[in-house]
């Protein structure tokens, strides 16, 4: 049987197993893409739950990806941008921070935590950085723990 039939899951402490969290972490060419990259050759270590889409601009997060992708099952989405004044685009991720404070309020309104969308800043050279928000973020979704889409209460 091939490991794509096997359902993953994590083991806790109570001994009640979970799946494993799915991330989905959009970032964007010019600057968080890169910092991931650092991340992977630097080495450093990170929870293996999520995979990334390389996009030209944080503003390219079209709020229909992000609704698609909770939709297919996301527990949390991650959107990482270059830091205000450094968008190659010039004012695309200040697009971004305004699209993201209203997309948390609008899965809310869906039964979403409003915290398992986050924007974050991420230049080049900050593979800690990476490195850190993934780890952070990854807590924070396993502390919600599924999505409503997975437990089927949407
Ligand atoms: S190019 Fe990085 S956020 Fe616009």
């Amino acid at each position: 049987m091939s490991s794509e039939a096997q359902p993953q899951t994590t083991a806790h402490a109570t001994g009640v197993k979970e799946p494993d969290p799915k991330i989905l972490v959009f970032c964007c060419n010019w600057c968080s893409y890169a910092g991931a990259d650092l991340a992977g050759v630097s080495r450093l270590q990170m929870p293996p739950y999520f995979r990334t889409i390389r996009v030209m601009c944080s503003a390219r997060v079209d709020p229909e990806f992000v609704l698609r992708a909770f939709q297919r099952g996301a527990d949390g989405v991650l959107v990482a941008g270059c830091h205000p004044a450094d968008c190659h685009y010039i004012g695309g991720n200040y697009r971004t921070r305004r699209r993201i404070a209203l997309l948390k309020m609008l899965i809310q309104q869906f039964g979403f935590d409003p915290d398992r969308l986050r924007l974050e800043w991420v230049s080049a050279g900050e593979g800690e950085k990476f490195q850190k928000t993934i780890i952070e973020f990854t807590n924070t979704i396993k502390e919600l723990g599924p999505s409503p889409m997975a437990r089927g209460d949407e």
